[in-house]
């Protein structure tokens, strides 16, 4: 099965984007053909800075890479790498209605908030289309957040085979909705628009700090506590053993725990987790050439595959271009 996913890089990743995310790739790339990018085409829709991209593009990669994405397994790329990309998405555009573009949550909200729009914005989705049929993608590992995108990818790949024949896949989402809203040190869905993330590879210290400012409510150490209702127990669910959780379960109905204590504990463990990823970033950020080398090889096997496609999309649609292979047949 061929798996497909692409992570902007607008940000430096945090413990949402992995337990949401992340986690799910690295699983992924066990028994399956996986080509995971970084979506630095999309990300210019939302960042204007260009030594922010640049920097943002590659820490993307350090990150990925010392989290155990492992590039003899899957094929890690930038997406601007890839060419044929941008002109499958021409294609793709000539058969996409515009109410269908029209209905796509980042553009419509954007709209309705009375803020200036860009045709970038509109078109998202088409260059998303075109990431993923052009590796003729079975599976689409993604949140619920860009569950849309890949219906309008269906939508696209269906019109265009009802015009010209059999030529693209349809992929089928492989929504990560098991995986529970990770909340952010505020309580609210952890997102680097919040200004409420611990980031994965922050300074410990850091990150023990923001712990320590996770929003609890006021009872004290004796009264009883809601397991189910408390943001620091949500953060422990993810990192402590299952021994350990209901330990903590118990103690937060029978009362006599501090949300301090569960704090602290949060933080050491978030520490141990992390701590062998940040010594592999560590030595990659020393190896800059290999880093380097990974992404070039990971867009070479990228595009041999895309190369394949687009001259099966350009065929089928008469677009004949004679200085290439795609000859008149
Ligand atoms: P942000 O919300 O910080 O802008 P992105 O939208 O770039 O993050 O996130 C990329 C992916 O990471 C999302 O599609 C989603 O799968 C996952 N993700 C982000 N934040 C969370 C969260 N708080 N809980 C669970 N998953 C998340
Ligand atoms: N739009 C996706 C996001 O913001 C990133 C992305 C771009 C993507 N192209 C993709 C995801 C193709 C899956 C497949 O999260």
């Amino acid at each position: 099965m061929r798996v497909l996913s692409g992570i902007q890089p607008s940000g430096r990743f945090h413990l949402g984007n992995y337990f949401g995310a992340i986690r799910q790739y690295i699983e992924l790339q066990e028994g399956n053909q996986a080509y995971y990018f970084i979506a630095n085409l999309h990300a210019l829709t939302s960042t204007r800075d260009r030594e922010l991209l640049e920097r943002l593009t590659l820490d993307s990669a350090l990150d990925l890479l010392a989290l155990g994405l492992d590039p003899a397994k899957a094929v890690l790329f930038v997406q601007s790498d890839v060419p044929e990309v941008t002109e499958l998405t021409w294609l793709l555009s000539t058969v996409t209605p515009m109410g269908l573009l029209e209905r796509c949550h980042a553009y419509k909200d954007k709209v309705q908030q009375g803020l200036p729009a860009d045709h970038g914005l509109f078109a998202y989705p088409v260059l998303m289309a075109a990431d993923i049929l052009i590796y003729d993608a079975d599976k689409v590992p993604v949140g619920q957040d860009q569950k849309q995108h890949i219906e309008v990818t269906r939508d696209i790949a269906a019109r265009f085979n009802h015009l010209y024949g059999e030529v693209f896949h349809l992929p089928d989402p492989y929504i990560l909705e098991h995986v529970a809203t990770v909340p952010g040190i505020d309580g609210m869905k952890m997102s680097k628009s919040r200004d409420n993330t611990i980031g994965i590879f922050e300074d410990p210290k850091a990150v023990k700090k923001k712990v320590m400012r996770i929003v609890t409510d006021s009872r004290t150490v004796e009264e009883p506590k809601d397991p189910a209702a408390c943001n620091v127990m949500a953060l422990l669910r993810l990192v402590a053993e299952a021994d350990e959780i209901t330990q903590w379960e118990d103690r937060y109905r029978k009362g006599g725990v501090g949300y301090g204590e569960a704090k602290k504990r949060l933080a050491l463990l978030l520490d141990e987790q992390f701590a062998p990823a940040r010594a592999r970033r560590g030595e990659l950020e020393k190896d800059p050439d290999t880093v380097h080398d990974i992404l070039r090889d990971g867009g070479r096997r990228a595009r041999e595959k895309a190369a394949e496609v687009l001259d099966r999309a350009s065929r089928a649609c008469g677009v004949w271009n004679p200085g290439r292979d795609n000859r008149k047949t």
